[in-house]
This record gives C-alpha cells, sequence and structure tokens, in this order.
C-alpha cells in the first residue's frame, strides 16, 4: 500500500533576537505580562531594513530539508508552501521559492489555512501521493510577521505574540505494508469566525482596495478577538483530538508525542490538562519563537528530532491546531518505513 513518510525536515530562523523587553521599549507592555499571559520570552525578526520575504526564509529551510533527504530540488514533484504573509499579494510564494530553487516548470500550491497550514498541506501532500499524482512532495511554512505588525501600543495584543520563521518537510510516497506515515488527518474550517482574526486590507471587496481611502491605518494591520479565539480553541482542540483518534482507531495511549500548534501556552496547557496528557508526552517551543504560524508544528518536529526525543524508526506522532478561518484540524502520524 502506498504511504505517505517524511522523509527529512528543516528549519530556518532570523537571526534578530526580540525579547519582551525589547517590545516594552515599543509599546506599552511589559515582559510579566507577556510571560504571564502567553508564554512567550522572545521571537526571532528578520534583520531590520533588510528585503526579506516568506519565500526567503522558506528557502533556506528548504535546503537543509532537501540536503537531508539527499533529494535535488529538480527531484520534486510538487511543492506546497503555506503562509500569511506573502511576499507579495500574487503571486503566492510558492511560485517564487521555485525560481529560487532554479526549477522551471515544477508545479506549486500556494495555501492560506494560517496556523493549520502544516496540517492542511500535509493532507493535500497525502492525497497527491496516495493517487499516485507525486511521489516526491515539499511542503514548506514560513511566515514574515515582523514587517506587517503594528508595534505600537494599539497593536500590543497581536504584535507580542508573533514571530518570524520557516520550516520545510519532505514528503515521500513509499510501498509498504506496515501501518506507518501519514495515519489519519482531519480539517475543519468556519468561516463564520473569518472577522475574528484577519488582516483585512488590501481587499479586492472594497473599491481601490480600501487602500487608497484608508484613513485608519490599522485596517493594514492584523487584527483579533482574542478571547473568542481563545475560547474557541480550548473546546476545538481537545475535540479535534478525540476525532482523529478515532478515525485512526487509537487512543492516546498510543500517541508518543503531541506536537499542538503554538499559539499560546496558556492554550496548550489548559489543553493538556483537559485531556490529561503527561509533561513528556507534549511539546512546546513557543517559550523560544513565539506564533510562527504555518511553520510552527514543522518547526517544533524539526527540533524534536533533532533532540531525540523521539524514535524515527517507530515513534506515533499527533498534530493539532487552531487558526484564523477559523480553521482547526488534527493527524496522526507513525515514523518508520
Ligand atoms: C491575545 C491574548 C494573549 C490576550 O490575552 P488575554 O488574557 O485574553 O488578555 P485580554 O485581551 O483580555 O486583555 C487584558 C488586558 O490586557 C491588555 N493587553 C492586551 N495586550 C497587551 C500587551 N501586549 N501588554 C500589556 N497589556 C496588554 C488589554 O488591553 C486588556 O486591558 P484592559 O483590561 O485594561 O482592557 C489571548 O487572548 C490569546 O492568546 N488569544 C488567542 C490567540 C490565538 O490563539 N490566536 C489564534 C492563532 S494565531
Amino acid at each position: 500500500m502506498k504511504r505517505t513518510v517524511i522523509k527529512s525536515t528543516g528549519r530556518y530562523i532570523p537571526s534578530r533576537l526580540v525579547t519582551n523587553d525589547d517590545l516594552a521599549s515599543m509599546m506599552d507592555t511589559s515582559d510579566a505580562w507577556i510571560r504571564e499571559r502567553t508564554g512567550i520570552e522572545q521571537r526571532y525578526w528578520i534583520p531590520e531594513g533588510e528585503i526579506v520575504g516568506a519565500s526567503d526564509l522558506g528557502l533556506e529551510a528548504t535546503k537543509i530539508a532537501l540536503d537531508k533527504a539527499g533529494w535535488k530540488a529538480e527531484e520534486l514533484d510538487l511543492i506546497i508552501f503555506a503562509t500569511l504573509s506573502p511576499d507579495i499579494f500574487f503571486p503566492g510564494p510558492g511560485c517564487l521559492l521555485q525560481h529560487k530553487l532554479g526549477l522551471s516548470s515544477t508545479p506549486t500550491i500556494d495555501i492560506r489555512q494560517q496556523c493549520t497550514g502544516f496540517l492542511y498541506g500535509q493532507s493535500i501532500a497525502d492525497a497527491y501521493i496516495r493517487s499516485g499524482l507525486a511521489r516526491k512532495v515539499l511542503f514548506v511554512g514560513s511566515e514574515v510577521h515582523s514587517t506587517g505588525l503594528d508595534k505600537s501600543t494599539r497593536g500590543r495584543d497581536v504584535a507580542v505574540i508573533f514571530g518570524d520563521g520557516a520550516a520545510a518537510v519532505c514528503f515521500e510516497g513509499v510501498e509498504t505494508d506496515k501501518e506507518t506515515g501519514v495515519i489519519a488527518s482531519v480539517l475543519h474550517t468556519a468561516g463564520e469566525f473569518a472577522e475574528s482574526l484577519m488582516l483585512e486590507l488590501p481587499a479586492s471587496r472594497l473599491p481601490e482596495r480600501g487602500l487608497l481611502d484608508c484613513e485608519d491605518v490599522a485596517r493594514l494591520y492584523p487584527t483579533m478577538n482574542g478571547s473568542k479565539i481563545f475560547k474557541l480553541a480550548l473546546r476545538r482542540l481537545p475535540e479535534v483530538t478525540l476525532e482523529v483518534l478515532e478515525k485512526a482507531g487509537m487512543s492516546l495511549d498510543d500517541i508518543d508525542l503531541i506536537i499542538p500548534h503554538q499559539a499560546n501556552l496558556r492554550i496548550n496547557e489548559a489543553y493538556q490538562k483537559t485531556m490529561n496528557i503527561p509533561d513528556n508526552r507534549i511539546y512546546n517551543n513557543i517559550q523560544k519563537y513565539g506564533n510562527t504560524t504555518a511553520a510552527t508544528i514543522p518547526l517544533a518536529l524539526d527540533e524534536v528530532i533533532e533532540m531525540g526525543m523521539i524514535d524515527t524508526t517507530k515513534s506515533t506522532l499527533l498534530f493539532v491546531a487552531l487558526g484564523a478561518g477559523l480553521t482547526w484540524a488534527a493527524s496522526i502520524y507513525r515514523f518508520g518505513e
């Protein structure tokens, strides 16, 4: 049977370390508030004044993942790029990355599922691989949030939680009798909450995309109803975890490690408590990176592999995320060929 396995991962974090104290010098906030409400201690931003887009960070992560896989870019059948912070409004960064990789006709799919970008991307890779449409698929999740945040006190609820970063995953189709690779995925969207977390402009629904007569510059920055998203996460994350376990015919005891999306440590701690998950079976790194959105889960996966926290010959992982859209999703992945 054809299975979708992870051949390699790679991550790229830009060099500019931004502490909570650094943010406190830009806006009315404090290290204590950010740590207590979000768990975040620091994040990384792209170098000040440099022209760096999501495809540039994605390129660095891709080079590492391709190198680890022993693949040349030319061998890729498909590139899937997930971001909410594209280099330009269109075309998507998948096209830009493809050119930067020196490719001239490899197909690309750009997706915009925000914090669930990896889970949606993985399910697309799995569908292409299982159907025989592709064998070697590159997924890239990459975000440059820092150039699009309102760094005044007005934007502090959003600005303190996001960080820049990228991660790449090489997925490969293999023939095996073993139950490995992507075991089950579930994806959900509730568009009724779209405006609870959004970046409105530029907007095709508005005359001149709203830019020419934009009196309220805040509309050029993301806005969020934090408490609403928080409450939805507390409900949806446990729910979708149980749903994917049921789909896979597994229980939580079958899972060696859970990697949840990193939006707020308090959300993940509440999730852990609700699900009764021991500390050594859940991984958080929001403290170091903030929320890197589409990069978050593959970035964390790359770290846990590097740290030897999982056995890449047999561990079973559960990924779970919720974010703008509203989208929420989960998947179960088992290592081993
Ligand atoms: C954004 C978030 C951290 C805010 O935390 P919170 O505990 O809900 O805080 P509130 O929004 O209730 O604000 C509490 C107070 O802190 C203030 N505040 C907000 N951001 C602040 C900051 N960075 N520094 C200091 N004070 C801040 C608010 O203005 C408010 O002040 P008030 O009581 O005088 O009105 C939290 O709501 C959250 O993480 N939500 C979910 C985010 C998420 O999952 N997004 C989806 C993925 S991107």
